[in-house]
Order: C-alpha cells, then sequence, then structure tokens
C-alpha cells in the first residue's frame, strides 16, 4: 500500500519482476536479502566501502547498499543469483573455482559480479587510475595484475585471497574476453568508482 513514506514497487531481477511494498528509506541490499529472499549479495559494511553488496544495474556496477530500492525500479538488476546460464557457471564463476579465488567466500558474490564489470569495462576501452595511456585511441590497456587490483580495489576479502583473485579475474578475461557481457544488458556509459 502506498503512502507518503511507502511505495509499491516492482524490480527487475535476474529477468524476473518481484513487485512488493518498501519503505522508501530501504535499500536495494535490505530488499534483496531481507524482502526477497535473494541471499547471495552480502553486507559486510552497509556503508559503501567493502564490496560484499556489489550488484549489476544495466550492467554497470553498483554496491546495492547505497542504492534505494525504489530509485532501482525500471533498472535491470543483476545479482550473483542470475550470473549463471541454468546449470552452466559464469566463466568468471568457474575461474574463482579453479583457481580458489576464495577462503570464507562471504565476499566472493560481491567480487564475482565486480569482476563481471571489470571485465566489461576494460573490453569497452574504460581507463583506470593506474592505466598510462588514456588516449581514446590507446584502445583497452592490458589488463594486469596492477590493472585488476586496481580495478577490484572496491572489494575487500578479509579472507586476503587477492592472489587467486587477481588470477582469476585474468584467467576469465583471457579465456572469454567477452566474459563481462554474459547475462547483462546495456553497455557501459561512464566509469564508476
Ligand atoms: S555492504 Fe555494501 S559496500 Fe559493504
Ligand atoms: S573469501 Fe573470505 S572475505 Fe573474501
Amino acid at each position: 500500500m502506498a503512502s507518503s513514506t511507502s511505495s509499491v514497487i516492482t524490480l527487475n531481477i535476474n529477468g524476473e519482476k518481484y513487485t512488493l511494498p518498501v519503505d522508501h528509506r530501504t535499500t536495494l541490499l535490505d530488499a534483496l536479502r531481507e524482502r526477497l529472499a535473494l541471499t547471495g549479495s552480502k553486507k559486510g559494511c552497509d556503508q559503501g566501502q567493502c564490496g560484499a553488496c556489489t550488484v549489476l544495474l544495466d550492467g554497470r556496477r553498483a554496491v546495492s547498499c547505497l542504492q534505494l530500492a525504489v530509485a532501482a525500479e525500471g533498472r535491470e538488476i543483476t545479482t550473483i543469483e542470475g550470473v549463471a546460464e541454468g546449470d552452466q557457471l559464469h566463466p568468471v564463476q568457474q575461474a574463482f573455482l579453479d583457481l580458489d579465488g576464495f577462503q570464507c567466500g562471504y565476499c566472493t558474490p560481491g567480487q564475482i559480479c565486480s569482476a563481471i564489470g571489470v571485465i566489461q569495462e576494460h573490453a569497452a576501452g574504460w581507463p583506470s587510475a593506474v592505466t598510462e595511456d588514456v588516449r581514446p585511441e590507446a584502445g583497452p590497456p592490458p589488463l594486469t595484475a596492477e590493472e585488476i587490483r586496481e580495478r577490484m580495489s572496491g572489494n575487500l576479502c578479509r579472507c586476503s585471497a587477492y592472489v587467486s583473485i587477481v588470477e582469476a579475474v585474468a584467467r576469465a578475461a583471457e579465456a572469454q574476453p567477452d566474459a563481462g557481457r554474459a547475462g547483462l544488458g546495456t553497455e557501459p556509459k561512464e566509469a564508476v568508482a
């Protein structure tokens, strides 16, 4: 029931539509976890610092703890539950498995969603803070470990599985350069932090 403090919204998550009433202060992360039982996205800090809650909004990385659910209406939301195709793991998921890109696994859903975004952003030619040649005609820089570390720096791992995470992102990007696009929607339009 809509009121001055709540609304009925419809969220498009992993290709499914979910209609629910929400208090306007509800974050997308809380809507996913507490209202829709989509608990793959994790709550670490709840203040945009750790990346555990990372999802894809219209194909771009976003920390869902800093997004209001009402503001996500009309967007294409992809969570970790939606990146595989049936029993076929997403190439980034497979690389994390093959290379032990996790220990406790708490940060892993956010790491994987973020890595999918990284690969897409890199393929689209977006520079990072460590890219030396940022001229548009230079094209995508080599996806070095330094580039991956910088681009994944918004995702913290308390188990410090960083070495394997970097290797997994590199493996997925090499094995399938379009890994970042699988299952996602629109092209990125601008850089995200
Ligand atoms: S829970 Fe969202 S960034 Fe930490
Ligand atoms: S695997 Fe434990 S926090 Fe990253």
